[in-house]
């Protein structure tokens, strides 16, 4: 085959690949608690004033002294801002977490204030709400997060 010929099929397969790429793209819709989709962040920041605010705070601030054990045994709401460990945890995860509730990734018999909240909220809620937080995190933290996402 000519090279030129051999040229113009691998210019014109790339073409299609990258077409492909951006069918599926725009076909799968917006990416799930994307921080950086402003309808997302919008619809999840009352969602979150709504059903976390209460135990995660206002500020995402948590509960005070939330490392340390309540009298009960159980552990306080730790905030979902940088001082936190909700950013070291995959989307998969976080998401499972609030749909099924932590002691689903617990050992058996481990008791937990976190409600889960299947039946309560959509899918599409939790993630506008994860798409809210992370987008309260500085561009570094954001961009760790998605990297432990994408392992
Ligand atoms: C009644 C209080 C309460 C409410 C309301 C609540 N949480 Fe929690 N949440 C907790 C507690 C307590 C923990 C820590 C549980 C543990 O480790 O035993 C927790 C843990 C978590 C975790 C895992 C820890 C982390 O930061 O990765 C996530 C994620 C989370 N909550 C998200 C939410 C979201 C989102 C909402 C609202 C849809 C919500 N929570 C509502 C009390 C609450």
């Amino acid at each position: 085959m000519p090279g030129r010929a051999r040229w113009l099929i691998a210019c014109l397969t790339a073409g299609l690949m990258a077409l492909a790429a951006a069918a599926v793209v725009y076909l799968q819709g917006p990416v799930p608690g994307d921080p950086a989709d402003p309808a997302q962040v919008l619809a999840g920041r009352p969602l979150y004033a709504a059903n976390c605010a209460s135990c995660h705070g206002n500020g995402l601030q948590g509960q005070p002294d939330w490392r340390a054990r309540l009298p009960n045994g159980r552990l306080p709401a730790p905030p979902h801002d940088v001082s936190g460990h909700t950013w070291h945890h995959p989307d998969r995860q976080l998401f499972d977490m609030i749909k099924f509730g932590i002691e689903r990734f617990a050992p058996r018999g481990y008791e937990s204030d976190m409600p889960a909240y299947e039946g309560k909220l959509t899918d599409t809620q939790i993630w506008a709400i994860l798409a809210f937080i992370k987008s309260t995190w500085p561009p570094e933290i954001r961009d760790r997060q998605a990297e432990t996402s994408r392992r």
